[in-house]
């Protein structure tokens, strides 16, 4: 019998060879699968129609557990494609791009069961007392018919929130928000343009220090993961192409409260805050910012004294608040019970509260949970099953009605309500830096947490493709550096 050295010398070589041929076979399998959708069954009339409003966290989550063999299924959002939000700061000054992290929706659709229908438009109004929704086509190109009522048996309000400015003057006409793609697509020019304004001949020394001046309003993630973003291109990029400007660009976070991340623990903001000292990124905190004006921001410092700060590049996270669509709903409903203004409130079981067959995901609702990805997509994943649940016990009521049993207690009976197991929370600071408040009182953060921050999200991209996409960008970003080009 050989020895241990003689069966690694002997089998080594071919254990590797036929670990290396499977996973090429398994990624080859995958690439060609992904490119050949199969067929489709046909709307069924026969089926309940579930309407879904969105194409986001909520939304995708859930079409991609849903078994579509019992319902037809019809999706509604203004946007064509998933977007994996927790890397958007990176695609503001392109270590990431922006297409890499999107997903089109007819890659989830095409491979359901059966036939989905995608409507790109905006829900501007739902219908309760009918069932129907009022749907728009809000697009660059509309043609001859850009209105359509959807008609529903169920609904799933998945549409998220839009960003709060608590009607600060002047927010929604000059800063710029960072919630959809194509805020960051807004970001990364403007940010080009100030930089290429500010080395514009002739320009005076305030207006340069202006233009160079990037402030970020609101200390949460959103704004905090910008504001490292931004440093590392300053750091690795603009200060080898505009080394003469490179030295007077400067980052500040204003934030009302005395710190930022208020959501993360005392070690990781006293860490995150030491972080951005060290980085000379000044944060104010204790500000509340009172008006934007097109080249200042007006703001009451902690002394409650009002002051000017002149800006370049502004860019608002101050949170969210309820979309359109949502306020209408919640005002067409009993008012004893849909009392919140930033959701819908719903149930145990995810039920929007005296409304009859609508159901609120994510950041449309507003629950005890944090509005996050991980929140809305274990929600999606949630009522899926609820409905594939439901749809079995029903498909098969004539075997459970001879047994003596009614199909809808027993339907009552497994439905569990929804329940929430905390997986932590990463957010990167910059500098190849990450932080990361974890179950078990857990709070790590540094080189080695922004490498578990790289392989979670990495991890969590909903495919294969992304996941290419995504890591081909993080090499030719060590490589070749970040593209300064002005879109
Ligand atoms: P969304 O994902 O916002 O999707 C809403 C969908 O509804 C979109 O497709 C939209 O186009 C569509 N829609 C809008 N209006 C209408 C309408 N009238 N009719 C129909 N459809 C409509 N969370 C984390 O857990 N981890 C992170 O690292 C993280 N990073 C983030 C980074 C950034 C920059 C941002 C902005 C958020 C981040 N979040 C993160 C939060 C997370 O993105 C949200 O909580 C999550 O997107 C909520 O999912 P949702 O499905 O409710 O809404
Ligand atoms: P947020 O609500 O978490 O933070 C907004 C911040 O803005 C608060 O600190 C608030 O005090 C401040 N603010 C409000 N009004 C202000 C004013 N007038 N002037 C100055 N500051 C003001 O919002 P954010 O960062 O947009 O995040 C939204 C949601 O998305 C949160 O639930 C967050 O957890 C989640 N998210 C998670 C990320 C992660 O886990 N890495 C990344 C980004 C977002």
């Amino acid at each position: 019998v050989p020895n241990k050295k003689g069966l690694i010398r002997r089998y080594g070589g071919k254990v590797v060879l036929g670990l290396v041929a499977t996973g090429t076979g398994v990624f080859a399998y995958e690439v060609y699968n992904a490119r050949h959708p199969p067929q489709q069954f046909e709307w069924d009339h026969s089926k309940k129609t579930i309407a879904i409003l969105g194409s986001g966290w909520a939304a995708a989550s859930m079409l991609k557990e849903l078994d579509t063999a019992h319902y037809n299924v019809v999706v509604v959002s203004p946007r064509n494609y998933f977007l994996f939000t927790p890397l958007l700061p990176s695609t503001t000054v392109g270590t990431v791009e922006l297409r890499s992290i999107m997903m089109p929706m007819r890659y989830i659709t095409r491979f359901k069961k059966r036939a989905i229908a995608f409507v790109e438009g905006v829900c501007n109004e739902i219908d309760v007392q009918n069932k129907t929704l009022l749907v728009e086509d809000n697009s660059e190109i509309v043609g001859e018919v850009s209105k359509q009522s959807i008609p529903y048996d169920y609904l799933v309000v998945a549409c998220g929130a839009e960003n709060a400015t608590f009607g600060i003057p002047g927010v929604t006409q000059f800063a710029c928000f960072l919630k959809e793609a194509w805020d960051a697509k807004k970001i990364r020019t403007r940010l080009m343009d100030c930089m290429e304004t500010a080395a514009f001949a002739g320009q005076t020394e305030s207006e340069m220090e202006r233009l160079l001046h990037m402030v970020v309003v609101g200390g949460g993630p959103t704004g905090v993961e910008y504001a490292a973003e931004l440093y590392d291109f300053l750091q690795e990029d603009l200060a080898s192409w505009y080394p003469e400007l490179a030295p007077k660009i400067k980052i500040t976070l204003v934030e009302a409260l005395p710190h930022v991340l208020p959501s993360f623990s005392k070690e990781l903001i006293d860490y995150t805050e030491k972080h951005f000292a060290e980085a000379k990124m000044k944060i104010l905190s204790n500000t509340m910012v009172k008006e934007v004006k097109q080249k200042e921001l007006v703001v009451q410092n902690p002394q409650k004294q009002i002051e000017s700060i002149p800006y370049g590049l502004l860019v608002w996270a101050t949170g969210n608040t309820a979309r359109p669509v949502v306020a209408q709903l919640i005002k067409s409903l009993n008012p004893a019970l849909q009392n919140q203004r930033r959701g819908l409130v719903v149930d145990d079981f995810l039920k929007v509260k005296g409304a009859d067959d609508i159901w609120g995901l994510g950041d449309a609702s507003a629950t005890k949970w944090a509005p996050t990805a991980q929140v809305a997509s274990k929600q999606g994943v949630y009522l899926a099953n609820v409905f594939n649940t439901l749809g079995n016990i029903r498909a098969d009521s004539r075997r459970i009605l001879a047994e003596g049993q009614d199909p809808e207690v027993i339907a009552a009976q497994s439905v569990k309500p929804f329940d929430y197991e905390h997986l932590g929370a990463l957010a990167y600071i910059g500098s190849d830096k990450a932080i990361a408040d974890l179950p078990g009182n857990v709070h790590i953060g540094g080189a080695l947490t922004f490498w578990f921050w790289r392989s979670a999200y990495l991890n969590n991209l909903f495919s294969l493709r992304n996941r290419v996409l995504v890591a081909f960008d993080w090499g030719k970003k060590s490589l070749f550096g970040r593209d300064i080009s002005r879109e």
